[in-house]
């Protein structure tokens, strides 16, 4: 199975000046296997670049799995759309038009989706709202919302708790993949719906936000000691895991812990 980031807060390979790859506050992306996009980043123009540097057609994906309304993850989808010359089958949670709003250094932002339902559908989406896991292909789904049940949610300065945050579970002869947008929901909660989900007997590889950013750091280790404690093979914190979140796990897990970017393929 093979994974590229095509948006991360970060940069962190050599090849990004070749290849003219950028970054930008966000996530997004792209499982090869299924054609499945997660996500687009906060503008577009990013998601956009970074798929034509890796040699992907912003045609080639059949699906867009929106991980949760706030716009670092659902600001390119205008973009997207647009570059496409063919349908798109669009999968997110039932929340996705909530308002949504953050205090940043500023004070309070909106921080919701841009666009509307009558939109999506008007630019050849096929909108499809979930709350409970969906199959997206054999092996696949969208969490749809994930109880709160194994830990704390990961909010923030987020104004309400993002039931709206769904992972991507992909079930793979090596156990759970997860893949996960920023990572509100909280770690636990993520890995053990996702073990109950797809009735994989153990968590393989997690990728993506966990939003360890502004947590304290007695909880980024209780977080890093309960992943180290499933024994994956692969823990990529991206975006909001933050630096300091992404040195405690390498620090936890020393070589299982690697670092994301933006332009990072990742196979399994
Ligand atoms: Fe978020
Ligand atoms: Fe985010």
């Amino acid at each position: 199975m093979k994974v590229a980031i095509l948006v991360d807060n970060y940069l962190t390979q050599l090849s990004s000046i070749r290849l003219r790859l950028l970054g930008e506050w966000g996530f997004a992306a792209y499982v090869y296997d299924y054609k499945i996009l997660y996500d687009t980043g906060l503008t577009g123009t990013v998601l956009l670049n970074n798929m034509r540097a890796l040699g992907i057609s912003p045609d080639e994906p059949d699906y867009l799995v929106l991980s949760h309304r706030h716009i670092d993850h659902t600001g390119g989808v205008k973009a997207l759309l647009s570059a496409r010359s063919r349908p798109l089958t669009v999968i997110a949670h039932e929340n996705l038009f909530a308002k949504a709003y953050a205090k940043d250094e500023g004070g309070e932002v909106e921080i919701g989706v841009d666009f509307t339902p009558e939109y999506l559908r008007s630019k050849g989406a096929e909108l499809i709202l979930i709350k409970e896991p969906y199959k997206v292909a054999e092996g696949v789904w969208a969490s749809g919302e994930i109880p709160r049940r194994w830990g704390p949610s990961h909010t923030g300065a987020v104004s309400d708790l993002v039931p709206d945050d769904m992972a991507l579970y992909i079930k793979r002869p090596e156990g759970l993949v997860a893949i996960t947008g920023c990572g509100h929901s909280g770690v636990e909660n993520i890995v053990e719906y996702g073990l109950q989900v797809t009735g994989a007997d153990r968590l393989y590889a997690i990728i993506g936000g966990l939003h360890f950013m502004g947590l304290s750091e007695e909880r980024v280790k209780e977080a890093a000691l309960y992943l180290k404690g499933k024994s994956p093979r692969l823990v990529v914190g991206a975006h909001c895991t933050g630096v300091s979140g992404m040195a405690a796990l390498q620090s936890f897990m020393p070589g299982v812990a690697k670092p994301s970017g933006a332009g990072t393929v990742i196979e399994i």
